[in-house]
C-alpha cells in the first residue's frame, strides 16, 4: 500500500549488499487476483523477506504483499514509520465496528488513489520470521495497511472496496501529464494499464471472481 502524503523512509532502509529489488507487478497481472497459498515454516526465506522490505522502502510503500512481487504466498511486510512487521499467514481475528474513510494507493496501481472505508482497529495474528506466534493490535494507519495487505492475499484490491467517485490520478510523475489529478474510472485505468504495463501479455485479469 502507498499513502498519498508519504514521508520518505529512506533513512529506515537497511543497507545490505545481498538485498535485491523485486519487480512489483501491476493491475491486470493475473497473480494479483489469485488467492495466495499459506506458508510453511520450511519455506521461510530470510533473503526473500529482506528483498520484500527493501522493495517496499525503495517504492515508498508502507506495506507490500508477496503476490505483488508475483509470489502467490501468504506473506506481508508493513511499516508504520516506527515499527516494521513481517507476518506470515496473517489473519484478522477482530476488527472494530468503528470505521474511517481515507485515501489509499497501491504499488500495483501506481499513480492512483481513492477513498476506502476501513475498520479503525484490527487485531492481526500470524507467524513472524522465526515462526513464533504474532498478535498485533493495530490502529490508525497501521490498521489500514494490514487490511489492505491481507486483502492482497485474497486477490482483493483497494479499488474493489473504494468509493469509486473518489478514484483519481494523483500528481505522481508516472502518470501522463494530462491525466494528473483527474478523476477516472475502472474502465479508463484498465485501458491505461493495458497499454503501459501489459502490451505483450494476453492473459490480463482485472476482475476478481469471488468464489
Ligand atoms: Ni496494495
Amino acid at each position: 500500500m502507498r499513502v498519498v502524503t508519504m514521508r520518505k523512509q529512506k533513512n529506515n532502509k537497511q543497507e545490505c549488499l545481498k538485498m535485491a529489488l523485486l519487480d512489483v507487478i501491476k493491475y491486470g497481472h493475473p497473480t494479483l487476483r489469485k488467492v495466495a497459498e499459506p506458508y510453511t515454516k520450511e519455506e521461510v526465506d530470510a533473503h526473500f523477506i529482506d528483498d520484500m522490505l527493501e522493495t517496499m522502502y525503495e517504492e515508498d510503500g508502507v506495506g507490500l504483499a508477496a503476490p505483488q512481487v508475483n509470489v502467490s504466498k501468504r506473506l506481508i511486510v508493513c511499516s508504520d514509520h516506527e515499527n516494521e512487521y513481517v507476518v506470515f499467514n496473517p489473519k484478522i481475528i477482530a476488527n472494530s465496528e468503528a470505521v474511517k474513510s481515507d485515501y489509499e494507493g497501491c504499488l500495483s496501481l501506481p499513480g492512483l488513489n481513492a477513498k476506502v472505508e476501513r475498520s479503525e482497529k484490527v487485531i492481526v495474528t500470524g507467524k513472524d520470521q522465526n515462526w513464533d506466534d504474532l498478535e498485533i493490535k493495530a490502529n490508525g494507519l497501521l490498521a489500514v495497511v494490514f487490511q489492505h495487505e491481507i486483502d492482497h492475499l485474497n486477490g482483493v484490491l483497494y479499488i474493489d472496496r473504494a468509493d469509486l467517485s473518489t478514484l483519481a490520478w494523483t500528481d505522481a510523475p508516472v502518470v501522463d501529464e494530462t491525466l494528473r489529478q483527474q478523476p477516472t474510472t475502472i474502465e479508463a485505468i484498465q485501458h491505461v494499464f493495458a497499454k503501459k504495463y501489459h502490451k505483450n501479455s494476453k492473459d490480463r485479469v482485472y476482475e476478481h471472481h469471488f468464489a
